[in-house]
């Protein structure tokens, strides 16, 4: 066992809270999250509205500028970024690199990295401000290229190229569904529900990949460098990484038969690794508001493309019964993001490991927000302390008289 007091006696004195959940970072006027209630807001707006009204060009600006544009305002960044979308031919050759089965978090988090490559001067820690602005754009405006493309790849497709007359969203699903031979058009009942699922997963304040891209960043690391180490975050199955798994549970629930109840008991049994991915959060510790209104999109995509798909039964099934199940009631455990999330991005045509890429897609102003947030703060290199439980000093003994 561990004496502590003898350890603090010898690193000074040090809060230890292991995950920091209780710990502040950094003061943040972007998103505010109130857990026990379930409220989220952005800038001081409801979600619930946000997702009914704005575009999610409209909630990137809100976020990373600290208001909603005016109409002037969000032509001239929609044009900004949309003359920007276009990716450097070189990057097909990165591609080539990736083997076909790579998973594109990996290649996205690779991909996002090297543009500062391509872009030296975004690495300068002394940019002004219109640098750091255009290396904002840049980065918002190829994002959804490079998400398209690796997708292309992945299925050793030719990748197309974006069309500037289409919106963010529309320029998106045509670079990712269209082919040679096939003109996609986006349905605006489709068109709607992607918009949505954007903008609710656009910030959630210092969570995991928030603070990933914070601390990296503030070394003074080039965005494109913090916004990697984001995407590495959020691929983990305890985070973004999730809604990947949650489809991947409930498939397996389905093809066991349905038992809905033996997945309950599995996920209150201490001794089983099994969790019900999809269920629970740190910080709500009510209903997660973004799985609320995602539910309800669900529905009415599914009804509006005619699929049945056996899992959004299942899903309802399980969290009826979760809710009604003293384990999860206890512990506050409730649907999150992830839930209801994969089930829409099935139904509108996207691969399983595409998932966890479309909440980067829609996390990306929330990371740029809260990157130009910190450093506009000058906020000092973050360097967490320890305590440390090793070994005392040791006299050191050479190889040879090691037995
Ligand atoms: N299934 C079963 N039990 C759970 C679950 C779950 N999904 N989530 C939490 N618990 C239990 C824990 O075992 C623990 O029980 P105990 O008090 O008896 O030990 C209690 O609830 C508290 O859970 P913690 O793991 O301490 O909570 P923490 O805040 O550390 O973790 C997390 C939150 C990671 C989201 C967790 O609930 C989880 O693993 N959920 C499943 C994965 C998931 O859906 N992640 C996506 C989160 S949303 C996002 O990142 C976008």
């Amino acid at each position: 066992s561990v004496d502590i007091t003898k350890l603090r006696a010898q690193t000074g004195l040090v809060t230890l809270d292991s995950g920091f959940k209780n710990t502040g970072a950094t003061t943040s006027g972007i998103t505010f999250l109130n857990g026990e209630a379930g409220v989220l807001r952005y800038r001081g707006y409801a979600i619930e509205d946000l997702a009914e009204h704005a575009s999610f060009l409209e909630v990137a600006y809100l976020l990373i500028y600290g208001n909603l544009p005016n109409p002037e305002e969000l032509n001239h960044f929609t044009s900004e970024i949309t003359r920007r979308t276009l990716v450097n031919e070189g990057v097909k050759k990165i591609f080539a690199g990736f083997p076909v089965n790579a998973h594109p978090m990996g290649v996205m988090a690779s991909l996002a990295s090297s543009l500062a490559s391509f872009y030296p001067e975004s690495i300068d820690p002394h940019r002004t401000p219109d640098l750091v602005n255009l290396t904002i754009i840049r980065l918002l405006a190829k994002f959804p290229t490079l998400a398209a493309w690796s997708y292309k790849n992945s299925n050793g497709h030719p990748v197309n190229y974006p069309r500037n007359k289409l919106n963010y969203v529309q320029n998106f699903m045509q670079m990712m569904f269209a082919l040679p031979t096939y003109e996609y058009e986006i349905d605006p009942d489709v068109e709607e529900a992607l918009n949505k699922l954007l903008i609710l997963h656009a910030d959630h304040e210092q969570n995991c990949s928030t603070s990933a891209v914070r601390l990296v960043g503030s070394s003074q690391a080039s965005l494109y460098s913090s916004v990697s180490a984001g995407i590495s975050a959020l691929w983990g199955p305890l985070h973004g990484g999730a809604n990947q798994q949650v489809i991947e549970m409930l498939d397996k629930i389905h093809q066991d038969g349905g038992d809905v109840k033996k997945y309950i008991e599995k996920a209150k049994d201490k001794n089983d690794t099994f969790r019900l991915m999809g269920f629970g959060h740190r910080v709500y510790k009510n209903f997660d508001p973004r799985a609320r209104i995602i539910k309800k999109s669900c529905d009415k995509v599914l009804n509006k493309l005619g699929i049945k798909d056996p899992t959004l039964e299942i899903a309802k099934k399980l969290e009826e019964t979760a809710l009604n199940d003293d384990y999860f009631v206890e512990r506050k455990l409730y649907p999150n993001v992830d839930f209801y999330s994969g089930i829409i991005y099935r139904a509108l045509g996207f691969p399983i490991d595409m998932f966890t890429v479309m909440f980067t897609l829609g996390r990306l102003p929330g990371w740029i927000a809260q990157w130009k947030e910190m450093r506009e703060a000058q906020q000092p290199i973050s360097r967490p302390r320890q305590i440390y439980t090793g070994s005392t000093a040791r006299d050191f003994v050479k190889l040879e008289d090691r037995g």
